[in-house]
């Protein structure tokens, strides 16, 4: 079975990176998955350990930023007995438990830089040290890890280590924002739709071309996480419906900034003010099938004032 089929996606970014992720889980070599949050890094790391010659051994995976700094070191070491106020008994730490197969180190970036020093030894030697002990032990662990932030800005400001950095970055592997691969986004809605059908058995909802063209302008800040929760909420509340823009979320009918005329550039050669209004509202007249409540509203005026300009512009206002 080909495990790198669960992430769907024909862009050439996802493209590339799919190739690499392959090369690399026939290695051993450490990983690093860079990617805002929702991209797919857990979905990958697991492909990347199902294709591995050590897809039969443990997949552990520990969120760095869940766990307080006093925890996180005896969680991925182990503790001795008697080593801290209430260690009545040893524990074995995540390193143990993932002996021969991999650790995932989720949000690396908040990993504290005590426990990085620990990390790196790990990494060079393959030694780890329970907390509250003098003996080190060894074990076989592949590390990928993942960062959702630009991990050079934290060396630059002292809180990552360069030196791990470099260790964890033998391969990279960079995934691109849902918004840099809006090529992928029907793909992505079959996928999730036809699942959320089977899942819920609901009859898939329809989105209507209107929809398709706000989907694929919106920015998407939680990437693929983002759309995959709005395709299960819609296919439970719009079963079997047609879905317009206005059964979207609120996000989704807010003009981006891009599109806030204070960001607008005269071009050096000028325009035709009265053409370009003439335009847009011929525009929003189009995008709503004519209604003129709707058309105004897009175009930030109120009725009457819409009804005005298009007087203004000879368009029929009856
Ligand atoms: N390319 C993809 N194809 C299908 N599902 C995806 C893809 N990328 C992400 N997902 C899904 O989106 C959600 C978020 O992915 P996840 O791997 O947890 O992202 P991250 O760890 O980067 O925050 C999960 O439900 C995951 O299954
Ligand atoms: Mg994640």
């Amino acid at each position: 079975m080909d495990h790198f089929k669960t992430i769907i996606g024909q862009s050439p970014a996802l493209d590339a990176l799919i190739r690499s992720a392959r090369i690399a889980a026939a290695t051993d070599v450490t990983i690093l998955l860079n990617g805002e949050t929702g991209t797919g890094k857990e979905i990958l790391a697991n492909a990347i350990q199902q294709s591995s010659a050590r897809a039969k051994k443990p997949f552990i995976t520990l969120n760095c930023a869940a766990l307080p700094e006093s925890l996180i070191e005896s969680e991925l070491f182990g503790h001795k007995k008697g080593s801290f106020t209430g260690a009545t008994g040893s524990t074995q730490g995540l390193f143990q438990a993932a002996d021969g197969g991999t650790l995932f180190l989720d949000e690396i970036n908040s990993l504290p830089v005590s426990i990085q020093a620990k990390l790196l030894r790990f990494i060079e030697s393959g030694e780890c040290l329970a907390v509250g002990d003098t003996e080190p032990y060894t074990v076989d662990v592949r590390i990928i890890a993942a960062s959702n932030t630009d991990l050079n800005q934290q060396i630059a400001n002292g809180t990552f280590r360069r030196d791990l950095y470099y260790r964890l970055n033998v391969v990279p592997l960079n995934l691109p924002p849902l918004a840099a691969r809006l090529g992928d986004l029907d793909l992505l809605i079959k996928h999730f739709m036809k699942r959320f059908e089977r899942e819920h058995g609901m009859v898939t909802p329809q989105f209507s071309s209107r929809t398709l063209k706000v989907l694929k302008t919106y920015s998407w800040p939680g990437n693929i996480r983002e759309l995959r929760n709005l395709c299960e909420r819609l296919c439970i509340l719009l079963a079997g419906k047609i879905i317009e823009p206005e059964n979207l979320p609120l996000e989704f009918n807010i003009v981006s900034p891009s599109s806030n005329l204070s960001h607008f550039t005269l071009p050096s050669a000028g325009l035709d003010l009265d053409n370009l209004e003439a335009s847009l509202i011929q525009q929003a007249l189009d995008m709503t099938k004519g209604n003129r409540s709707k058309s105004a509203r897009l175009l930030g005026l109120t009725r009457d004032t819409l009804l005005y300009r298009m007087q203004k512009h000879v368009f029929a206002t009856h």
